[in-house]
């Protein structure tokens, strides 16, 4: 089983560009895998609980849950739109999670791990973290990044990170493959070499933070964002689940292979590479049985964060309405390299969807189904008089297959696709120099024309599977006009040269991909 998940985004406010790239790329990893054959869990959600959700909901004058069930439509309803299909979705305000993260923390308090404290000092309510001295600027003053910083002095329970500091250390070390890519890793091993070896505060007193779970054996606290956060990826995989709890199998999902957490380069450290390897650990799962973090990077604005102060925000649900769910999802897999950051460039994501899909691959889905329809009456003959230039591009498309699968093995969807792209443009090149507008001209060239047709419409069928993963309709609009309605259900290793057999007859070409017209157009 290949278990996926990504983050779970805050419902503090409404989805950005950044929450739909993450789905995105992790929907386009599913798809990936299932046409590699593999079976697939992908699990994504929500994060209900914490500070922010409780302010922004009394600043709007309505209960947190009321609050937060309203925005976690706006996520429900955008990963349908895009195209993002999940398998199973996580509310931090369901039982049953609260259930599991209850029993972690009584389980944490049995084995020794949890204790209670007072401490006096400085917070800060935008990050809802204790800070330290380590946590100021050079100036000596705690900076811009947190907020409202104030002072409180209160009791809380703290989770004995300290005491798995050094196995932590020990495990990202040994296990090169703990985080990709390597050079997130690095800043992981950076922040591990000079970390303080401090426990975290793992709960607040209910007086100051209602929105939360509420610990089993103190009711007067409640979680820690982060802490109630992280275990999704567990609870929600069946964890500690009863048998009726409608969750999955917990040694199915999570023990028959290596579950991939995507997430942003944000949360990496401390989140998921301290708090969590340290909480698995804790709770007794071995060296073995951590998951693997895949790092992306951010989507900027020329430069800059988007942030709602800068006023630099991209919503994609209206980008989805404008340019079509096609556009976005391509641009916001394509202008990026998974791991580095990348600027948000609107006339990119217009040219992009354009130049490779309006124009390079719709025509090829043109020429291959108008011209087969117009000089063979849609009918499709193999094995007519074939060339070397034929060869060449049955070479082309092996080459493109090696290389798509190395790519998205390596989860570089952008490459995957300038692979795809290179196949396309070789097979415009080969009916440019072939011309079988020409060759119609004459019945003594019929068997030519035949192979020519032959080698685009085939190069077309496969380019329809690779495609797959991350354009699924337009890839099964293509599969529809070839009249191969069941050719989505290939898998990767059955993709060799032949699949469209000889006698097969093709459907009425019509656009996959309209052009986008800009208004300065
Ligand atoms: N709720 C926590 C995650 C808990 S996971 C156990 C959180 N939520 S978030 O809404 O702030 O962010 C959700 C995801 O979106 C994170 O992986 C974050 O990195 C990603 N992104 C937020 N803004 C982004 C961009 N501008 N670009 C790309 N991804 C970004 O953190």
């Amino acid at each position: 089983m290949y278990f996926l998940t990504t983050a779970i985004d805050y419902t503090n406010g409404a989805p950005h560009i950044g929450h739909a790239y993450e789905k995105v790329l992790a929907d386009v990893i599913a798809r990936y895998r299932r046409l590699r054959g593999e079976e697939v869990y992908f699990l994504t959600g929500v994060d209900q609980h914490g500070q922010k959700v409780q302010q922004t909901a009394e600043k709007e004058g309505i209960h947190p849950a009321t609050f937060a069930k309203k925005k976690t439509k706006l996520f429900l309803n955008l990963w349908k739109k895009l195209g993002v299909h999940y398998d199973g979705w996580a509310e931090t305000t369901d039982d049953r999670h609260k259930a599991c993260v209850q029993a972690i923390l009584s389980d944490l308090k049995e084995r020794g791990d949890l204790y209670k404290k007072a401490y006096q000092g400085h917070y800060s309510v935008r990050q809802e973290q204790f800070l330290t001295d380590r946590d100021r600027n050079e100036a000596g003053e705690f900076g811009a990044e947190w907020g409202e910083v104030v002072e409180i002095e209160e009791e809380n329970w703290y989770f004995r990170l300290s005491a798995h500091a050094a196995w932590l250390k020990d495990y990202v070390s040994s296990h090169p493959d703990f985080v990709i890519p390597g050079f997130r890793r690095n800043e992981l091993l950076g922040a591990l070499a000079n970390s303080a070896d401090l426990d975290l505060c793992i709960s607040r007193p209910k007086e100051r933070l209602r929105w939360g779970i509420e610990f089993p054996f103190d009711p007067d606290f409640v979680t820690y964002v982060w802490f109630d956060a992280l275990i999704n990826y567990i609870s929600f995989a069946g964890y500690l689940a009863a048998d009726n709890a409608g969750l999955p199998d917990f040694a199915g999902i999570w023990n028959t292979g290596r579950p991939v957490h995507v997430i942003g380069k944000d949360i990496l450290v401390p989140a998921h590479g301290v708090y969590w390897p340290s909480m698995l650990h804790a709770i007794g799962f071995p060296d073995e049985r951590l998951p693997q973090i895949l790092v992306h990077g951010w989507w900027n604005m020329k430069g800059e964060k988007m942030s709602k102060s800068l006023g630099n925000v991209v919503d994609p649900d209206e980008l989805a309405d404008k340019f079509g769910v096609d556009a976005l999802r391509y641009y916001l897999v394509r202008d990026i390299v998974t791991g580095k950051d990348a600027d948000f460039d609107l006339d990119r994501l217009v040219m992009l969807y354009n130049q490779e899909l309006a124009n390079e691959l719709g025509n090829l889905c043109n020429r291959a189904l108008n011209m087969t329809a117009r000089y063979s009456a849609g009918v499709v003959t193999t094995g007519a008089a074939t060339n070397a230039d034929d060869h060449a591009l049955r070479d082309s498309l092996k080459a493109v297959l090696g290389e798509y699968r190395a790519a998205l093995d390596a989860f570089d969807v952008a490459e995957a696709l300038k692979a795809i792209n290179r196949h396309v443009t070789v097979c415009n090149a080969y009916a440019e120099r072939n011309k079988p507008w020409e060759l119609a001209k004459d019945p003594a060239h019929k068997p030519r024309l035949d192979s020519v047709l032959a080698h685009l419409v085939e190069s077309l069928a496969h380019c329809a599977v690779l495609l797959s993963p991350v354009l699924p309709d337009p890839a099964q609009r293509i599969a529809a006009q070839l009249r191969m309605d069941n050719l989505l259900d290939l898998k990767l290793d059955d993709l060799q040269w032949g699949l469209v057999p000889d006698g097969h007859e093709t459907g009425k070409p019509k656009p996959v991909f309209p052009k986008i017209v800009t208004e300065e157009a």
